[in-house]
């Protein structure tokens, strides 16, 4: 399967992604990684590991719509099975969703903890435990289909650092087994639920 990874920052979750998919059993191709700012660390990573990168500065459109219509044009030229948004700290609008399954990382357990301050919030509001969620975007922020959870305890003394640290860690492994079983089998959503195997939905 072609994926295509998105990023703004610095792109550990990408990177375990092209780790991960150098090996041609792993069934996913990262084609493209895409962002939507020069300077997002992660693409000189992408770089480096021979993987062809695009930007689409969100600073040079003059509305949102005109954004997701360039980003959306760059994705249809790369052909992608899947677009995997991997820290990527924009809002993708129907003209993306519509022609593409993306599928997120968040770190929190959602319905918990949605938006941009995830681990923050969760330490904020005294949560013992928090975690890592990879789901089907939809229009919403953080609200489509659940595909895969996993948690991580809030120890004493944990600062939003070193929470962030650890649900990273989480976010890694699962991100990548999730890619790996979609590419692999082909998955289906019907409603709130995504089901592994069978066509795969465009
Ligand atoms: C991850 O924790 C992701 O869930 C969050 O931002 C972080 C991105 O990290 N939205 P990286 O760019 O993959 O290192």
């Amino acid at each position: 399967a072609r994926v295509v990874v998105l990023i703004s920052g610095a792109g550990s979750n990408m990177a375990a992604l092209l780790e991960a998919a150098a090996a041609p059993s792993y069934g996913a191709a990262i084609v493209a990684v895409g962002a939507d700012r020069r300077g997002a660390e992660g693409l000189g990573r992408a770089r480096e590991a021979g993987v062809d990168t695009f930007t689409v500065p969100f600073a040079d459109y003059g509305d949102r719509g005109e954004w997701n219509a360039a980003l959306s044009e760059r994705l249809d030229a790369c052909r992608p099975d899947l677009v995997v948004s991997a820290g990527f700290m924009r809002i993708l609008g129907a003209e993306v969703l519509e022609r593409h399954t993306v599928v997120n990382v968040h770190p929190a357990l959602l319905p918990a903890f949605p938006g941009a301050h995830a681990v923050r919030d969760a330490l904020a509001y005294g949560v013992r435990v928090t975690g890592a969620t990879v789901h089907v975007v939809d229009s919403g922020v953080d609200t489509g289909p659940v595909i895969e959870q996993v948690a991580v305890r809030v120890e004493p003394g944990d600062d939003a650092a070193s929470l962030h640290e650890r649900i990273k860690a989480v976010e890694r492994h699962m991100l990548v087994d999730v890619v790996g079983r979609l590419a692999r089998e082909g998955w289906t959503v019907s409603g709130r639920h995504v089901r592994l195997g069978g066509t795969v939905a465009q």
